[in-house]
């Protein structure tokens, strides 16, 4: 025990010591452009002109972004749509009127014609969803109806 003990003590010590020089290292550095920019008053052009350069530089920069921008979009049941049956259709439809919509089961089993009724806005009875519902509930059934 106490010979790896006084292992991890040296290595300790050695991985101290180089982060030590690394650090001294870079505030020579860091100190010494400030000290080379103070001495050279007269050449106040040579700051201007760095600026300009960042500035073409700027549009490449933008034009990789719109490449992520497609992503995948997983519509979960029981978070998203689950929860749009229970408040707009479980009032009329919850065993006593096909269909029934208390189960996924049940849901997924007449995907077709629940979501013929909800996209020509024929259901639900009373006031369709808005557009962003319709389209939610159409594409998870798109995808399997899964019970996600
Ligand atoms: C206010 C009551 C009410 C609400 C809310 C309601 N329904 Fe209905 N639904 C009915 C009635 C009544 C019928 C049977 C008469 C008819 O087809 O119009 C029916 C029939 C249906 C049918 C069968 C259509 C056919 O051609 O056989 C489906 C599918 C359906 N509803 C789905 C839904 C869905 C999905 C929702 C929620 C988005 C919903 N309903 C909300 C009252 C309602």
């Amino acid at each position: 025990m106490k010979p790896l003990s006084s292992l991890l003590l040296l290595t300790l010590l050695v991985g101290s010591l180089f982060s030590c020089e690394n650090n001294v290292e870079e505030d020579t550095t860091i100190a010494l452009d400030p000290v080379s920019e103070t001495p050279v008053d007269s050449e106040v052009p040579t700051p201007q002109e760095t600026p300009n350069e960042p500035q073409p530089d700027t549009p490449p920069t933008d034009t990789p972004d719109p490449n992520p921008a497609p992503q995948p979009v997983v519509i979960s049941f029981s978070e998203d749509v689950k929860p749009i049956f229970d408040s707009r259709c479980f009032e009329c439809h919850r065993g006593n009127r096909f269909p029934d919509v208390r189960t996924h089961a049940s849901i997924a089993t007449n995907a077709a014609i629940i979501k013929s009724v909800i996209v020509s806005r024929r259901m639900p009875l009373g006031g369709s969803l808005p557009n962003e519902q319709i389209e939610l509930i159409r594409d998870w059934i798109d995808n399997g109806a899964l019970n996600n």
